[in-house]
């Protein structure tokens, strides 16, 4: 079932869970994804990068890719086709093609006109009943050509932007695209208190969810964290399990070169990430 992600994510921070947003590359992930949400009667929000959605074809694409799949392999849970980090022109551009949620990361701009292009998508999001997400301060490392410098949000501001009716609000809290580096110092919980705070009911986002401790991600909830973004975990789950296939020569056994057994190690690799991932968001069976 296809939908905004709004109503997902209030359940989700009311009832104190997080829902995953796990990136899309290909058909083969969009499976992995849908499937495992439907076994495990879970909600879930396809992440779709701007990178991404033009390794794909477009926007069009995807979201015909998204319909088709949805019908033909019965997916009866709550599905949102999100952009992730979108500009203003992609978000634009996203919302025509038919997604049903969007991000417009204005968090490099100065807080003013941040502010003034959130409202803007806002308001014609909404229209067509489509869920937004904003961001403040600033996710660190990179992600698809996306860099930032790890800024922590100003709690102040998260508020000036939550009442603007985002439906869902990134917070730059030290957490990272990619693989932390060993001298991380973890999330900044005492800025994530504060922006909380100063937010209310607001579901917050966590990007960069891969390879944050457990304890750290099931503290994020309690502290308002409604939607978790994975996407480097499912990329090395998939490259390990590929690898393996090459190297134990099975390409080179009977029909061992057809890409749907070449994919498929890769493909149970992310669903393996996915349901884990769940269990540990506490996502399962609130579909
Ligand atoms: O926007 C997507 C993410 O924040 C994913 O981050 O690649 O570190 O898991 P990650
Ligand atoms: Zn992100």
């Amino acid at each position: 079932m296809l939908v905004s992600a709004s109503k997902m994510l209030k359940d989700a921070r009311a009832g104190q869970y997080a829902v995953g947003q796990f990136n899309i590359n290909n058909l083969e992930w969009t499976k992995a994804i849908l499937t495992t949400a439907q076994e495990n009667n879970s909600p879930v929000i396809l992440g779709v990068s701007e990178g991404a959605a033009k390794y794909m074809g477009g926007y069009k694409t995807i979201v015909g890719m998204v319909k088709g799949m949805i019908e033909d392999l019965n997916i009866t849970v709550p599905v949102a086709i999100h952009l992730d980090h979108g500009s203003y022109e992609g978000a634009l551009k996203a919302m025509e093609a038919g997604f049903t949620s969007v991000m417009f990361d204005g968090s490099h701009y100065p807080i003013e006109e941040n502010i003034k292009k959130t409202k803007e998508i806002i308001e014609l999001a909404h229209s067509k009943g489509i869920s937004v997400e904003a961001e403040v301060g600033s996710i660190g490392g990179e992600e698809d050509g996306v860099v930032g410098t790890g800024e922590i949000a100003d709690p102040q501001e998260c508020k000036a932007i939550a009442e603007l009716g985002v439906d869902m609000l990134a917070a730059g809290i030290g957490n990272i695209h990619g693989k932390y580096p060993e001298n991380w110092q973890g999330l900044n919980f005492d800025a994530l208190e504060k922006i909380k705070a100063a937010t209310g009911e607001m579901p917050l986002v966590l990007h960069g969810g891969t390879g944050i401790p457990e304890d750290m991600i099931k503290k994020a909830i309690s502290l308002g964290v409604a939607k978790i973004n994975v996407n480097t975990e499912k990329q090395l789950a998939f490259a390990q399990a590929t690898r393996k296939y090459f190297e134990e020569g099975k390409d080179l056994q009977g029909k061992g070169f057809d890409p749907r057994k070449i994919l498929a190690p890769g493909y149970e690799a992310i669903k393996k990430t996915v349901k884990e991932k769940m269990e540990l968001f506490g996502s399962i069976n609130k579909a």
